[in-house]
């Protein structure tokens, strides 16, 4: 497929107004994506684990209004006006248009949440662009009643991916590979699809726990830490890994060996934070919590033999994965040793999720 697939057709009908509500969870990567090209394309394949309890529910009303030269929109975050969120919009909606010309036809009135603690440090992009996507595409889907739900989910990821990279990755569930590789059939660098391998009972229901580290402004946004990416001296190396790891990890899945699973995703988080501590600028995004919580995870995984491990965004939270049956240990665990490197001992129960939902109003 290319960009040209998502133009749309002739539009059958224009309703006057009405209201369209998603909830799109947010998710995490075992194999990062960390490095793009314009516009918005990976440097190198990745993959997910969406979540279930961390996400953003959106509502779109829309109304046909005089005129179709500009976009009109007003957003309410948690209940507020959020002045600060409109550039970010308008942005998208910029580089949308092309996909959704119905886009200048409506004022918009979009109102959005998210289920995690407000500036807790966990990125709301993912969740949040994929939740007005979704709105977006169910308004277009009354524009286009004949849309079939594949083509629905795939531009849905599209656009999102417009928005925020991870953002494509927070459409589908369980698992969801972004990023075009030889061996991933289906895979593309426009969207992202449900991981198309066999994969072991065990990770469907495998547990994420975030432990809030850090909850203030990260260090570096990750817009910028990508760009940090071209002329990074381990640039091509690093690409190179991501699409062996993502061959690596297909009979690790398929076979439910948790011992590969472990190693290579702790190597994909370290590699990340690797990769910025290497650039020019050069950042150290995790904290001394951070790193407390991860010698504690490897002390306690050797002592015990609890398959418990780590992985990081780009900044200094930890979400510790483990299968379901092992929750109770890692809820001891986490009383015992590691609330304590939680900012105000906070931390957040997840596990892995079904894909976005619509809610019916
Ligand atoms: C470290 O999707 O937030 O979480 O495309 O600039 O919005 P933009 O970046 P973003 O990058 C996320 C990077 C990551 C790894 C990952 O989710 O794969």
């Amino acid at each position: 497929m290319t960009e040209n697939d998502f133009l749309p057709g002739a539009y059958q009908e224009f309703p006057l107004s009405g209201k369209v509500t998603w909830r799109a969870p947010s998710n995490i990567a075992l194999v990062k994506y960390w490095g793009k090209k314009p516009i918005q394309i990976p440097a190198n394949p990745s993959v997910s684990f969406t979540l279930d309890t961390c996400a953003t529910t959106t509502s779109v009303t829309f109304a046909k209004k005089e005129g179709n030269t500009d976009f009109s929109f007003d957003l309410l975050f948690e209940g507020k006006p959020k002045e600060d969120f409109k550039p970010k919009i308008l942005t998208f909606f910029e580089r949308i248009l092309p996909y959704l010309p119905f886009l200048k036809a409506y004022h918009f009135d979009i109102d959005t949440s998210n289920s995690f603690p407000h500036s807790s440090g966990i990125a709301s992009s993912a969740s949040g662009m994929a939740a007005l996507s979704l709105c977006l595409m169910d308004i277009e889907k009354q524009l286009d009643p004949t849309m079939d739900s594949v083509t629905f989910n795939r531009k849905a990821s599209h656009l999102a991916r417009l928005g925020s990279g991870s953002a494509c990755r927070s459409i589908d569930g369980s698992l969801v590979e972004w990023g075009m590789h030889r061996n991933v059939p289906q895979s593309s660098d426009l969207y992202g699809t449900e991981y198309p391998f066999t994969v072991d009972s065990v990770f469907k229901s495998y547990q994420d726990t975030i432990l809030l580290v850090h909850k203030g402004e990260k260090q570096v946004s990750s817009t910028v830490g990508h760009q940090l990416m071209k002329g990074h001296p381990y640039a091509e190396n690093r690409f190179q890994q991501a699409i062996q790891n993502l061959d690596r990890l297909k009979p690790i899945l398929a076979s439910g060996d948790l011992d590969g699973f472990i190693q290579l995703v702790e190597s994909e988080a370290l590699t990340l934070h690797a990769m910025m501590m290497t650039s020019m600028p050069y950042f150290i995004l995790m904290k001394p919590d951070t790193l407390e919580i991860i010698n504690k995870i490897w002390r306690y995984r050797q002592e015990t033999k609890v398959p418990v491990c780590f992985t990081l965004d780009a900044g200094a939270n930890v979400h510790m994965l483990y299968p379901k049956n092992f929750k109770d240990n890692v809820q001891r665990f986490m009383d015992d040793a590691l609330v304590m490197h939680c900012e105000n001992g906070q931390y957040i129960q997840d596990r892995v999720g079904k894909g976005a939902v619509k809610i019916n109003d």
